[in-house]
C-alpha cells in the first residue's frame, strides 16, 4: 500500500484525508425556489388580494383533491392549526391528551392553551412514534385524545394507535407536519384519523412563507375550526355558528395569500421532489445498515418520506459513542449532528416548579394546586426508553438534490470511521 492510500484509508480525525470533498450547498438547498414560485407570488401580489383571496381557497381545494378529504382549512402556521384542532376536539380543563415527548413543541403546547394536560408517552424504537403499549398504560378516565406525530416523515403505528383510540373513545389528531406524501397501508397520512394538520413552515416538504392546513372529514370539527380562527367565514356558514360572526372565538388564524401561492406552487412539485429525496436517503441507508446503523427504512406496507434523515448509531453495536462518531464524521466533511429537538418532558416548562403559583405548564393549563395537594411536576427521568433512543440519534442531511457521488462519499466516511471505532478520540461523558 502506498502512503497516499494509507492516508486515504485513515479517518481524518486521526490524520487521514477527509472523504467528503464535494460541495454540499446545492445538494442540501431547501426550499428550492424557481421562477414559477416567483410568478405565483407576483400574481397574488399584483391582484391586491393580500388578506382574503381565492388563492387560499384554491390551496384548500388542492389539498382536498390530493388527499380525498372533505374539509381543509388553511392556517397561518401549523401551530395555530393544532390549537384549532384541539379546540375542535373540545379539549378543556383537566382533559388529558396523550402526546410524544420526542417532537417539536407545537405538537404539545396547544394542549395547555386549551386547558388540557399533556401526558407524555414513550416513543417506540421501530418507527419512532408513540408507543402503543405505553399509550395504553397512560390512559385514565380523563384521557380524551392523542396527538400522533409522524416524526421525521415516518408514519407512526396507526393501526395499533387507532385501535386503542376506538376502544377508549379517544379523538386522534395526526400531526403530519413532517410527512407530506407518506402513505400507510395504501392510505395517505393526513387522512388516517379524526383530523390532521400539516405545517408548511419553510423547512417542510411543502414549504411556504409560513403556513399550515387543518384537514378532516367531520363536518362538526370543521365548523368548530372555522369558528375558532376564521371569523370572516362565519357568515358563510348556514349553521348556528353564524351567530358568532361578529366576534368569532377570538383568534385569527387565516393564512396569508402570498404564503398560499408559495404552498400551491410547492405542492405541485412534492411528488417529484420526495422521490429524489427518498431515493437518496434509501440509497445511503442501505449502505449504512450494512455497517450496523439503524436507518428507519419503511416497514412493510408503509412508504415513509424524509423531512429529516435521522439514524440510530448505537454504541453497543458500533463500539463508539454517538457524539464521538459525529465528531469523526464531521472531520471527514460530513454534515452530521445531534437531533434538533430536545425531549419536551425534560424542559423547564414542565419540570421547573420553583415559580410562585406552581409550574409554568399548570399556569398555561389554568390549573392550580393546593398546599395539601401540590401539582405534580413532570419527571425528567420518566420515559427512559425514549431518552435512551434519542441519545443515540444522529442527524444527516436529507440530500434533496444530492448526487450519488456525494452519497458515496458519505458512505465511505462512515465505513472508514467505523472501521477505526476503537481508536477514535473520546470526549468523555
Ligand atoms: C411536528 C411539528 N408539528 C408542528 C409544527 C408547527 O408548525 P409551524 O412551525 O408551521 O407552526 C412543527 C414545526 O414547525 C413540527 O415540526
Amino acid at each position: 500500500m502506498t502512503s497516499a492510500t494509507l492516508t486515504a484509508a485513515r479517518p481524518a480525525i486521526l490524520g487521514g484525508t477527509p472523504s467528503v470533498t464535494l460541495d454540499q450547498t446545492e445538494a442540501n438547498r431547501w426550499p428550492i425556489i424557481t421562477d414559477d414560485d416567483e410568478q405565483a407570488v407576483l400574481g397574488v401580489l399584483r391582484s391586491g388580494q393580500l388578506s382574503i383571496s381565492d388563492e387560499t381557497t384554491a390551496l384548500e381545494d388542492d389539498h382536498k383533491k390530493w388527499l380525498g378529504v372533505k374539509h381543509c382549512v388553511a392556517h397561518n402556521n401549523g401551530t395555530g392549526a393544532i390549537h384549532a384542532a384541539l379546540h375542535a376536539f373540545d379539549i378543556g380543563p383537566g382533559d388529558e391528551v396523550i402526546v410524544p415527548s420526542a417532537t417539536w413543541w407545537a405538537s404539545v403546547m396547544p394542549v395547555l392553551h386549551c386547558g388540557g394536560i399533556p401526558v407524555f408517552a414513550e416513543t417506540e424504537a421501530e418507527c419512532i412514534g408513540l408507543d402503543p403499549a405505553d399509550v395504553q398504560r397512560k390512559i385514565t378516565p380523563r384521557t380524551k385524545a392523542m396527538v400522533v406525530v409522524h416524526l421525521f416523515g415516518m408514519p407512526s403505528k396507526m393501526n395499533e394507535l387507532l385501535a386503542i383510540a376506538r376502544k377508549h373513545g379517544l379523538k386522534v389528531l395526526e400531526d403530519a407536519s413532517h410527512a407530506h406524501g407518506a402513505t400507510y397501508h395504501g392510505q395517505p397520512v393526513g387522512t388516517l384519523a379524526d383530523a390532521a394538520v400539516f405545517s408548511m413552515q419553510a423547512n417542510k416538504l411543502v414549504p411556504s412563507a409560513e403556513g399550515g392546513v387543518f384537514l378532516t372529514n367531520d363536518d362538526q370539527l370543521w365548523e368548530k375550526v372555522i369558528r375558532f380562527g376564521h371569523y370572516e367565514r362565519l357568515l358563510g356558514l348556514n349553521t348556528p355558528s353564524k351567530r358568532f360572526a361578529a366576534t368569532g372565538f377570538g383568534f385569527k388564524y387565516r393564512m396569508s395569500p402570498l404564503s398560499a401561492a408559495v404552498a400551491r406552487s410547492q405542492l405541485r412539485k412534492l411528488a417529484e421532489r420526495n422521490q429524489r429525496r427518498n431515493e437518496n436517503c434509501i440509497y445511503l441507508s442501505e449502505k449504512l445498515e450494512k455497517l450496523g446503523i439503524q436507518t428507519f427504512l419503511s416497514p412493510p406496507g408503509v412508504q415513509r418520506v424524509y423531512f429529516e434523515f435521522l439514524v440510530r448509531a448505537d454504541e453497543s453495536r458500533l463500539g463508539v459513542p454517538v457524539k464521538d462518531l459525529a465528531k469523526a464524521l464531521q472531520a471527514e466533511g460530513a454534515m452530521v449532528g445531534a437531533p434538533r429537538y430536545p425531549l419536551l418532558h425534560q424542559q423547564p416548562m414542565f419540570t421547573d416548579a420553583s415559580q410562585p403559583g406552581g409550574p409554568a405548564w399548570a399556569k398555561l393549563a389554568r390549573i392550580s394546586g393546593t398546599p395539601e395537594r401540590p401539582l405534580p411536576i413532570y419527571d425528567p427521568a420518566a420515559l427512559p426508553r425514549t431518552a435512551a433512543g434519542n441519545a443515540s440519534l444522529l442527524k444527516l442531511p436529507s440530500f434533496p438534490r444530492g448526487e450519488r457521488r456525494l452519497l458515496d462519499q458519505y458512505a465511505t466516511a462512515f465505513e472508514k470511521v467505523l472501521s477505526h471505532a476503537a481508536e477514535l478520540p473520546r470526549s468523555g461523558a
